[in-house]
């Protein structure tokens, strides 16, 4: 499908994510010259930033295969047992969520990771023993939002850990003219250019955001994406200049009229805007941080005079 090609398929196509890339081509490059596995690999940084793109990508480099599961859909221990006892040799096992793992399951993990050896009982009650069955050599790529999401035993286990960050616009932009090009659509440079600005350093935001404004471009039958309809489309989407978007505001709004401008604790804000507050904290926050917008502090969150500045308010006395 087009979803499915507008992953690049090998590191050299992989655009922006500098340090990881080069860091993880020379572990690859390393590993093959070995012809040993790639050491398993922790993936971490917030949602749509190409985690599961990568753990394709390094399975498409040492050329294995890649197989895919996520925490939440392993339940019991028998569910990883069967997914570890299918992979061959050097094969990359991709577990999205893996901070999500059940303990159970978790405990299983460490020696499959450490020796290549999955534990398991057989029977119940007085004729229940353990046997203990050899796996192939493999890479475990884990992903999660953040590393200290994940136990200690767990991360220790991982022999590179790399972070994905928000993307330069440069390289969103970038990925905007890939991703127009894969749908054959011609958008101007300034328009890509706005998308690559107004999409939260994030791909999978740049990628939705270009479909939209690619759809009305459309039904205007105009030859080349404009940056007029680009900021009609942003407009519509309720993105604002600086990429943010309702809930963000709301989540600003939240602070600023309800909590003096803060600190005010997570738990708070999350029920009076009423989303979860992992959600705010995996999704919304890392950008609102790294943009400057807000603040973590012991006593809570804080917003920044750039968060009254970005709504017109003045900075209330203190
Ligand atoms: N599409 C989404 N993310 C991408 C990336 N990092 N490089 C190239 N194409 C992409």
């Amino acid at each position: 499908s087009e979803e499915l090609s507008l992953r690049p398929k090998m590191l050299k196509q992989y655009i922006g994510q500098h340090k990881a890339k080069d860091n993880l081509a020379i572990f690859i490059e390393a590993a093959k010259m070995r012809n040993e596995p790639l050491d398993h690999v922790l993936l971490y940084g917030p949602p749509g930033l190409g985690k599961t793109t990568m753990a394709q990508i390094i399975a498409n480099e040492m050329g294995v295969q890649f197989k895919q599961t996520s925490g939440p859909a392993i339940e019991r221990s028998g569910d990883l047992a069967a997914i570890l006892s299918s992979l061959e040799v050097g094969d990359v096992l991709f577990i999205d969520e893996i901070h999500r793992l059940p303990r159970a399951v978790e405990e299983i993990l460490y020696p499959a990771m450490e020796d290549f050896c999955l534990d398991i009982v057989i029977g119940q009650g007085s004729s229940a023993r353990s046997v203990q069955l050899d796996l192939p050599p493999f890479t475990l790529v884990g992903a999660t939002t953040r590393a200290g999401l994940l136990s200690a035993p767990l991360r220790d286990r991982f022999g590179v850990l790399s972070r994905l960050e928000f993307y330069e616009v440069v390289d969103l932009c970038a990925i905007v003219e890939r991703t127009a090009d894969i749908f054959q659509v011609q958008i101007e440079k300034v328009a890509a250019m706005e998308v690559a600005r107004r999409s939260r350093g994030t791909p999978r935001i740049a990628n939705r955001l270009l479909k939209r404004v690619r759809d009305i471009s459309q039904v205007k039958g105009e030859p080349s994406i404009s940056i007029q309809t680009t900021q009609q489309a942003l407009k519509m989407l309720q993105v604002d200049q600086e990429g943010l978007d309702h809930i963000d505001h709301k989540l600003l709004l939240a602070i600023i009229d309800g909590f003096k401008g803060g600190p005010v604790g997570l738990d708070t804000i999350a029920a009076s805007i009423g989303e979860e507050s992992q959600t705010i904290e995996d999704v919304y926050e890392p950008y609102l941080l790294q943009q400057g917008f807000i603040q973590r502090t012991p006593r809570g969150r804080l917003v920044t005079s750039k968060a009254y500045a970005h709504f017109d308010r003045e900075v209330p006395e203190s």
